[in-house]
């Protein structure tokens, strides 16, 4: 591990710009000052079991209620011991006695432009009729079902329908390959197959059932296969294996009463490349998970009953799970979902389907915002967007210069920014402002949520002083945490839980200011080391950023023998042309904004840097390309092969 020697950074990025809640948004917020947060924070850290216990007791429904709120029995934990509940019961059913029976559960948009409308009532039939299907199918309790599907309600009814019948969902975002398809299912042992005949993506099929075919040659432990009908194109259908998702529906009854399961039932297993080797199979559980993707959904998006929140990732991530379905469907909200690109057919897509259906929360990820700032503000301004009133963001920090622009230019000036810090492992967001009550700066996470207790330390896990980047780890249980990875309990307890004593190892390095403030400073591996000074990549990155011609930038460190470590970065111009004198600015221009140690050693342009599915740098092969090594390990999280080979194009 490149940052195991010393665990601290050096912290060179200053931002002094602050954002308070505006007195409105304050004025109706759930959470209205900071008062009110640090009370419920104080209660929380004081007495966690007696915080999230009556939490659970009031807004979870029990079949049988638990006996104790948490076992600790470090590194495993057990929440709401003894109970009996079920999530899609939660998500559903609690509903339907309540005003929200035929309010908007999902409101979809296909790419093409057709439009669906789900109330709760009936999602709620057509999850019962699709578990029902499920049974049919020979699916019991604890089996696990791989789902590859594109964004349409299918795909949430899907996972809703394991969820009711206690069987274990495995969503692979359906942009991987056969391979890595087959791979997940061989590691989950998957019994069944949910695909669709295609998908769109930028007006072309995506031939889903076509790549589902070649992965289950590979899928041995998968014995049958359900196909939505979604493109209508041509499909090979495998007489005793395949179906069609609207004939066994036809025959279906919407009479499914939700399976009383354990808390501790294993909900899904999500699997998550690690930077090396094989991917990780991510356990979490029903009740625990259940009630923290709630909690923090209502916390962090204040959510209210008429509005419509939009969280524009994939159900294939993390997000997509908690903040599409678990989180927002278990609070009684209204969900936007939209199937395809943002770029189709024009730029404009998003603010087109926020002015078309009044949105008024987007969440989406920088790596989107950044694209957007690229494509022209002119694609924005033909939209009216003042029905929203909150903007998130998630999967990598978000640099000062894009925040300001998604605050002046989407938001208007009058939203607040939620920039939201979590993982896959997490389950949910584990720090982010609170809208009507953080003050916010660009660049920050700011603090963490009630019940979630960090630290920053160093290798050997005293805490770093203030000011100073070290590894973020987490001291405390939390109810959404993850249980274990499936199949390879060594592999949970040797990377979370073996290089901090009694802490969750986050991966990540952080910093805190003298407020309090959260900082993240990129993931530990990607830590640059000058002159024995370790730097942030999003430090340099986001100096870079704040250069007019740059859209977007990505920095790694290259071996050098006299410094150690020199600071190579791969920069995408807005529109302005790469010339030596720009290169020459570049470096200037982030020596001027953080200090000579900063200063790019080589500034390589490049017209699109090499990302993963989810939309993170890859940086690992940045850094092989920097040191001029031959790419190693798994890159089958490439977004983009061609990204690849025009960087190693540019580098002959
Ligand atoms: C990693 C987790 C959590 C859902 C999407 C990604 C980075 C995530 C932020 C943020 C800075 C962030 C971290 C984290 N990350 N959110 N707001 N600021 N970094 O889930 O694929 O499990 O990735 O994403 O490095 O460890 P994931």
């Amino acid at each position: 591990m490149n940052g195991s020697a010393g665990g601290q950074i050096d912290s060179v990025m200053q931002e002094a710009r602050v954002f308070p809640p505006p007195p409105e948004f304050a004025a109706r917020a759930r959470i209205g000052s900071m008062e009110e947060y640090e009370a419920l924070y104080a209660r929380a850290k004081n007495d966690p079991e007696s915080f999230w216990g009556a939490y659970a007791r009031e807004e979870l429904h029990w079949f049988e209620p638990f006996t104790k709120v948490l076992e600790w029995n470090e590194p495993y934990a057990k929440w709401f011991v003894g109970g009996k509940t079920n999530i899609s019961y939660n998500c559903l059913d609690r509903h339907l006695e309540s005003p929200r029976r035929h309010k908007a559960a999902i409101v979809w948009e296909g790419e093409p432009g057709d439009q669906r409308v789900l109330t709760y009532d009936q999602l709620h039939r057509e999850v019962c009729r699709f578990a029902n299907v499920l049974k049919h199918l020979g699916i019991e309790k604890g089996d696990r079902v791989s789902i590859y599907m594109p964004m349409v309600p299918e795909l949430a009814i899907a996972m809703l329908a394991c969820a009711r019948i206690g069987a274990v969902h495995s969503v692979i975002f359906a942009g991987f390959s056969a391979e890595a398809i087959a791979e997940r299912n061989h590691d989950a042992e998957a019994k069944l197959q949910i695909t669709a005949d295609g998908g769109w993506r930028r007006g072309k099929v995506l031939p889903l059932k076509e790549t589902v075919d070649q992965a289950l040659e590979k899928s041995p432990t998968v014995q049958k296969c359900v196909v939505l009908r979604r493109v209508g194109n041509d499909v090979t259908m495998k007489e005793g294996r395949d179906y069609w998702w609207h004939e066994l529906m036809e025959e279906a009854s919407t009479d499914c009463p939700a399976e009383p399961l354990d808390s501790e039932h294993p909900l899904f297993i999500l699997y998550t490349s690690g930077s090396t080797g094989k991917p990780k199979g991510i356990r979490h559980t029903t009740a625990g998970y259940n009630l923290y993707t709630k909690k923090t959904f209502e916390w962090v998006f204040d959510y209210r009953d008429e509005d419509l929140f939009w969280c524009t990732a994939d159900c294939g991530w993390i997000t997509g799970h908690s903040y599409i379905v678990y989180g927002p469907l278990s609070a009684g909200a209204s969900v936007m979902m939209y199937e395809g690109a943002p770029n189709w057919p024009a730029e404009d897509r998003f603010w087109d389907i926020i002015e078309k259906y009044r949105v008024n929360t987007l969440y989406t990820a920088p790596t989107a915002i950044r694209a957007f700032i690229k494509w022209g503000d002119e694609h924005v301004e033909k939209h009216d967007l003042s029905s929203l009133r909150l903007l998130g963001t998630v999967g990598e920090g978000i640099n000062p210069e894009a925040w300001m622009w998604y605050h002046e230019k989407i938001g208007g000036g009058r939203c607040p920014i939620v920039d939201t810090w979590w993982q896959t492992e997490t389950g949910g967001i584990m720090m982010s402002p609170l809208p009507g009550a953080t003050p916010t700066k660009p660049g920050s996470c700011t603090k963490p949520l009630p019940g979630i207790i960090p630290r920053i330390v160093d290798a050997q896990g005293n805490d770093v002083p203030v000011g100073h980047g070290g590894w973020l780890v987490i001291a405390k249980p939390w109810p959404g945490m993850l249980r274990g990875i499936w199949g390879n309990e060594e592999r949970y307890v040797e990377q979370y839980w073996s290089k901090i004593p009694h802490c969750y190892l986050t991966g990540d390095n952080a910093r805190v200011d003298e407020d309090g403030y959260y900082w993240i400073m990129g993931r530990i591996d990607d830590v640059i080391n000058v002159s024995g000074h370790r730097l942030s990549t999003i430090e340099v990155e986001s100096a870079l950023v704040s250069h007019p011609a740059v859209a977007e930038a990505a920095a790694v460190g290259r071996p050098d023998e006299i410094k150690g470590q020199a600071i190579a970065v791969f920069v995408v111009l807005k529109d302005a042309e790469p010339s030596d004198a720009l290169r020459d600015e570049l470096r200037q221009h982030v020596r001027q904004e953080i200090g000579a140690l900063a200063q790019p050693d080589d500034v390589r342009f490049t017209t699109a840097l090499p990302k993963t599915r989810s939309g993170k740098i890859m940086r690992r092969l940045l850094r092989d390309i920097a040191s001029g090594k031959e790419t190693v390990g798994d890159t089958t999280t490439l977004e983009d092969y061609t990204v690849l080979a025009k960087l190693r194009g540019d580098e002959e």
